[in-house]
């Protein structure tokens, strides 16, 4: 097979990617280990940043998105059952957070793709980039035929366990770690959200009261690390939500049975540089925010973004300028990402262990941010997202 262009990775970073380039006249290829229905399957991410509605409009990927989602202007922090930060979002920066889950939006992407006739080979096994600083070829195996992709440059869309950050030489790369003692555990109910975006720290742990649609919810609670799904029954779940949201706000909880129910581990982490010759990366195969700022989506797209332009210049302008800057300009967005979701996580979870010093530092920083609206304004912005 030959084409311009071979995303390894069918998430959102990879998918999205794919049809900037159909609409720059850029052909792809696309290459996921998993089936499509897996895929599909996934539940993650649900709030998007101003910036990354603006982009879904601008390709024309909106129009279940405008339909379907539900607008987000504040955002609620509550601290310890004592006092509740009401961040405006609206008020202090004119935009706002949009919720609308990741699992629509990859379903319109596959959708998309499939009416346009892109390539798209899934469930694939042993996907393997090489050819960097020469001529760019993939190899995979697929229901034991093999398969060879050759193309002037190879994307790497492949997550964080993926492939191609690994297909960097280890000696260029250099990585930064931080990983979190707790990880979150997530349950989707068929059950009316609550209408606040609630983010609480309890003694207990952390809590996130989201949502998905007018009758879809999506809570999280802090977990340790080792507790498996099997540890929480339902009923410890919504003991756990009642227990660590503030009575106040207990009328709005509506518990339902789970419908599904995960455990995710939190962890930064940063992988530089993101292009070696001919291989780019992008979203989380470079790059993992814990949830906690609600980035590593957004981020996704925003690399996607800056790679569809320098690509775009490359193959209609000739111009090589962006894609050498490339891994710089997206690098500026991921490190204020991997800094926002970093000062939320600390603030609002309860880490084992904690020295005396530390809790009143958190203490006393939630106290600024509770009365001072400036420290609130630059916090706004950071969550409705940075300029792309
Ligand atoms: P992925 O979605 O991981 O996609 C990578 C794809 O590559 C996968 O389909 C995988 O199967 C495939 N792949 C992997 N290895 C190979 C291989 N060797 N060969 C071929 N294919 C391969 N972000 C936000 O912005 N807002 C939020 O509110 C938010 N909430 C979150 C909540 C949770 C619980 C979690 C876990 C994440 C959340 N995120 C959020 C993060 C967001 O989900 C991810 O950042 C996003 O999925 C990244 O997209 P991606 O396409 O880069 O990677
Ligand atoms: C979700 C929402 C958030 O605000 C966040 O920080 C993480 C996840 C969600 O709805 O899945």
């Amino acid at each position: 097979v030959k084409t311009d262009v071979t995303i390894i990775g069918g998430g959102p970073a990879g998918m999205l990617l794919a049809h900037m380039l159909d609409q720059s006249g850029i052909r792809s290829v696309v290459i996921e280990r998993k089936t499509r229905e897996y895929v599909l399957g996934r539940i993650r991410a649900g709030m998007l940043e101003a910036g990354t509605v603006d982009i879904f409009r601008q390709f024309g990927l909106a129009e279940r998105l405008d339909r379907e989602c539900m607008i987000q202007e504040k955002v609620h922090y509550g601290y310890e059952g004592k006092d509740t930060l009401v961040l405006d979002l609206k008020a202090h920066t004119g935009r706002w957070l949009t919720a609308y889950g990741q699992t629509a939006l990859t379903e319109e992407l596959y959708k998309e793709h499939e009416r346009a006739g892109r390539p798209l080979f899934d469930a694939v096994q042993d996907a393997q980039p090489e050819g960097f600083k020469s001529s760019p070829v993939t190899t995979f195996t697929k229901e034991g035929q093999s398969y060879r992709v050759e193309s002037q440059y190879i994307v790497g869309c492949d997550g964080s366990h993926g492939v191609s950050r690994n297909a960097i030489p280890k000696d260029i790369r250099k990585e930064w770690t931080r990983e979190y003692p707790f990880g979150w555990l997530g349950v989707l109910a068929e059950v009316p959200p609550m209408p606040q975006l609630f983010y609480a720290r309890h003694s207990d742990g952390f809590v996130l009261a989201s949502k998905r649609t007018p009758t879809l919810s999506r809570y999280y609670v802090q977990v340790p690390t080792l507790d498996t799904t099997r540890d929480w029954s339902d009923d410890r779940f919504w003991d756990a939500i009642y227990t660590r949201l503030p009575e106040s706000h207990h009328g709005h909880v509506t518990p339902g049975p789970s419908i599904e129910k995960s455990i995710a581990p939190l962890r930064s982490f940063v992988s530089e540089p993101m292009q070696y010759g001919r291989l780019f990366l992008a979203g989380d195969a470079a790059h993992i925010v814990p949830p906690t700022g609600a980035k590593g989506l957004n981020l996704a797209v925003s690399d996607v973004y800056y790679l569809h332009r320098a690509l775009d210049a490359a193959f209609n302008q000739n111009n090589q300028h962006m894609l050498e800057n490339y891994g710089q300009t997206a690098l500026r967005r991921v490190w204020a990402a991997i800094n926002l979701s970093w000062r939320l996580t600390k603030l609002m979870h309860v880490f084992p262990g904690e020295a005396s010093f530390e809790a009143k530092l958190r203490d006393s920083e939630f106290d600024l941010l509770l009365h001072n609206p400036c420290m609130q304004a630059a916090i706004a912005h950071e969550k409705v997202g940075l300029k792309i």
